[in-house]
This record gives structure tokens, sequence and C-alpha cells, in this order.
């Protein structure tokens, strides 16, 4: 069966949004926690300005402290140069480069025009030089929360600009969870044929309730990677109304259910999803740390005995 590789963001995409700054202990401890479970990456951080992202302010700490396991990638978010100087010396496995396919939203999010981020993406991928492999994600893929519709040329149009910087991989996200299966099938057949060389991974939010149907479609179109939030904690600090991630302990345990080999051990992630509304101090969408998996079965009432 296939195997599907998960980043799990919750400590990047989840925390940025919460109001109450999380203890650099608290994060050290998650992720090492997370570590453990099987994961193939985890975003650690943002190396972004710390007056836009107040909660990831101890980015560097949070890199120095971490027990860093073998065979899981720790990646970070860089938005800029400042950022892959600050990541470079936290010696960060992958480079999570930003930008949106909106044009608005590139605005509220990162202040300036899309050509602006593109020039300046060029020139940290030119500053790292092959150090460290770089990804880039690109935010509102399959619709702008301002601009409505982006069209899948356009994205497409942005993937070959930084295939063409040899870039290892893209991301291609559904930052305010607009998109639908349907789409999503379309959009993941034609960058597969067009960009197999790339890695791919697809990034959804489940602000509308479609993020699992959108998984389920990306997988059966042969998409193998996938971004996933603990709790389904996450949103963007610029999107009007956006919420969370897919929870990863609901993906996996869907995905596990399948047959779908994810390397994750689902026990211990849904423990730890259950500490987190502790950690966040509010509960979280995540529904199998409320429900258990399909094969925590309730004990039989005794009454059901006695009809017997
Ligand atoms: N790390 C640390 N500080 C940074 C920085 C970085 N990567 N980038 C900018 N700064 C600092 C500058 O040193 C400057 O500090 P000063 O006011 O003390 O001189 C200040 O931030 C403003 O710098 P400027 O170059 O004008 O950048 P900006 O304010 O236009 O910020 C971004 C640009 C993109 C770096 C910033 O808006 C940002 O980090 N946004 C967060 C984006 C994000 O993570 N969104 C959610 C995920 S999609
Ligand atoms: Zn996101």
């Amino acid at each position: 069966m296939t195997r599907i590789y998960f980043n799990e963001v919750v400590t990047r995409d989840g925390f940025q949004i919460e109001p109450n700054f999380i203890p650099t202990d608290d994060k050290v401890k998650l992720i090492n926690e997370l570590s453990a479970c099987g994961y193939a990456k985890i975003e650690v951080t943002s190396f972004t300005s710390p007056k836009a992202i107040p909660m990831l302010r101890d980015a560097e700490e949070v890199m120095g402290r971490i027990v860093r396991v073998p065979g899981v990638e720790y990646t970070v978010l860089v938005p800029n140069l400042r950022g892959a100087e600050r990541a470079l010396e936290s010696e960060a496995d992958e480079f999570n480069l930003v930008m949106s396919t909106s044009e608005t939203h590139n605005l509220a999010n990162l202040r300036m025009t899309r050509e602006k981020s593109f020039t300046g993406l060029a020139e940290v991928i030119g500053y790292v030089n092959g150090k460290t492999p770089i990804n880039v994600s690109l935010s509102t893929s399959f619709g702008c929360p301002m601009e409505g519709a982006i069209s899948q040329k356009v994205v497409e149009e942005f993937v070959q600009r930084f295939a063409d910087l040899g870039v290892r991989g893209v991301t291609i996200c559904d930052t305010t969870g607009m998109a639908n299966p349907i789409q999503v099938a379309r959009m993941v057949d034609s960058i597969q044929k067009k960009f197999e060389y790339l890695q791919l991974t697809l990034h959804f939010h489940n602000t509308r309730g479609m993020g699992l149907a959108n998984l389920l479609a990306a997988v059966q179109g042969g998409i193998t990677r996938f971004d996933g939030s603990l709790g389904g904690l996450g949103g963007c600090p610029y999107a009007p109304g956006a919420s969370g991630n897919i929870c990863s302990e609901d993906a996996i345990h869907m995905l596990d259910s399948m047959g779908y080999i994810t390397g994750i051990n689902i026990t211990r992630l849904v423990n730890l999803a259950r500490e987190l509304p502790i950690i966040v101090g509010h509960p979280v969408p995540g529904q199998i740390a409320k429900a258990g998996c399909v094969s925590d079965l309730h004990p039989t009432p005794s009454y059901v005995y006695d009809l017997c």
C-alpha cells in the first residue's frame, strides 16, 4: 500500500494565530514528543519578524533546544533574506519560503506585491546556494478570501518559476479552506504531470469542512505528502475568518483505516492531541481525540447480555 508522508505544522501554522504566548519550554517539549511519533517532517517555527508574529519570537531558542531525531526533517518558514540568515545559523534541515498566488493576500500577509516577493525569494534561493534544500509554499492557490478564484494557470506559472530556480519542493496551499475535491483532483493531476521532478506537498485547511475530502482527492490523485496540524489548530493571521489546518490525527487515522502507511504511531499522537487544549488554553477542533480511534471499542452495557 502507498506510503504517505506527513509534515506536522502545529508549532508554526498552528501556534502563529494563538492569542496567548506559548512558553518556549512547552514548544520544545511538544516538538520532542511529536518527533517520537514517526513524522517525516516537522515545521518547527518561523524566522519571521518578531513584530509580525510575536508568538514565534523564540525561533532560535526552540531550534537550539529541540532534540533532533534521525529520519525526521526539521523545516522552518523563511519569509526573507534576514529569515534565511537566521535559519542557516539554526541549521534547519529545510527552508520553507512562502508567498501567495493572490496579489491581494500577498499584500496583506507579506506587505508586498507578488513580483517583489518572487524577486526577494529568488534572492534567498541564491543566498542559500544549495546549502539547504528549499521548499516553496504557495498560499491561497485554490482561492483567495478577498479576490475569489485563483486560476490554476497562475499557480502553475509560479511553480514553474520556482522550479527553474532549482527548489526541491513546492507546497500547494489552500490557506483559507476554499478548495473542493474536484478542483483538487484537477490541480494535482496537472501539476504532477508537469512537475514530476518536484517534491509536491498539499496543505489544506478545514475552514469549510472540506479538508479531509480534499486530502482524499489528492491521495487518490497520487499525492503522497501532506501538511497537517495537531488538533486541527491553525490559520493565517491575515485571512479573515481563517481557521484550522486539517487535523493531523484525524487525517492519519483515516488513512490508517484505509490501509495507507503513514509510519505514525496513532495512539501516541492521539494522546499528544489530548494534551493540546491544556497547552493552548482552549478546546481544539480535532475529532479523534474526543471520539477515540475506530479500534477503541466501548464495553457492551450489561443489559445487552440480558436481552440475549
Ligand atoms: N527576522 C527578524 N526580523 C525581521 C525579519 C526577519 N525575517 N524581517 C524583517 N525583520 C524586522 C526588520 O529588522 C525591521 O526591524 P526594525 O523595525 O527593528 O528595524 C522590521 O522587521 C521591519 O522590517 P521590513 O524589512 O520593513 O519588513 P516588513 O515589516 O515589511 O516585514 C515580513 C516583512 C514579511 C518579514 C513580515 O511582515 C513578516 O515576517 N510577516 C509574517 C508573515 C507570516 O509568517 N505570515 C504567516 C505565514 S503564511
Ligand atoms: Zn496554512
